[in-house]
């Protein structure tokens, strides 16, 4: 990899988002939220009027769809934001229940993985990346030296996401994630571990900027 990537992988609400995007923020890096572009991709296909549960349907008409990444620039914080067919989702719409429920479903198939597997590397070879995920330090970047994996008990969990208004079945995703065949959520062996059930996002964020100058 010609540029420093960061890999945030973990449960569904363990604090991915917040803590990468910080990290993302205090280091001038990239920030890449994989899980918005299976959501972005799951909206689409939403929207197109495809039954999720058709494997054959979805992954045909995802091989149709148009997939664009452009990296937004505000004044402290970059981040990469995805184009399916030249339209942005809003957030609203990524995080719709529609979508929450649909999104681990349409993640399982293989070759929807294998499809978005060489757009998400791609992005490595312009920035520095921070990147959040499932499978981003054991799949998309397994070379990367720079792996994280935060987990939180479920309670707390659901907690956070209640607290975000979002109807979202926590246990559910992680379920669908963590069993799929292919790319299941998992931490990587050389990943650094830790658990956020008791840790505010600024508490967390610190722990991994000082393993990181550690490393040099
Ligand atoms: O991170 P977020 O909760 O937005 O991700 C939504 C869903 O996308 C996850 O529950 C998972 O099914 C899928 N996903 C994935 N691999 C990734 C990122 C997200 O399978 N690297």
């Amino acid at each position: 990899l010609p540029y420093p990537v960061i890999t945030i992988d973990g449960t569904t609400a363990s604090g991915k988002s917040t803590v990468a995007k910080e990290i993302a923020k205090v280091l001038g890096f990239t920030y890449f939220n994989t899980g918005a572009l299976y959501r972005s991709v799951t909206w689409k296909i939403l929207a197109l009027g495809y039954d999720v549960h058709d494997e054959e349907k979805v992954v045909e008409a995802c091989r149709r769809l148009n997939l664009r990444c452009v990296i937004q620039k505000e004044d402290s914080f970059s981040q990469a934001s995805i184009l399916v067919d030249d339209q942005q989702p809003t957030e609203k719409e990524l995080r719709s229940s529609e979508v929450n429920e649909a999104v681990s479903i349409v993640a399982s198939y293989r070759k929807v993985r294998e499809w978005l597997l060489p757009f998400q590397r791609e992005l490595a070879y312009k920035e520095p990346l921070v990147v959040e995920g499932r499978d981003i330090g054991t799949v998309v970047f397994p070379e990367s030296p720079y792996k994280f994996f935060l987990d939180a008990n479920l309670e707390e969990r659901e907690k956070r996401r209640e607290e975000q208004g979002e109807r979202d079945n926590v246990a559910q995703r992680d379920r669908l994630d963590i069993s799929r065949s292919s790319a299941p959520l998992l931490c990587p062996a050389d990943a650094v571990k830790l658990d956020t059930t008791k840790l505010s996002a600024q508490k967390v964020v610190e722990k991994i900027l000082d393993i990181l100058w550690k490393k040099g």
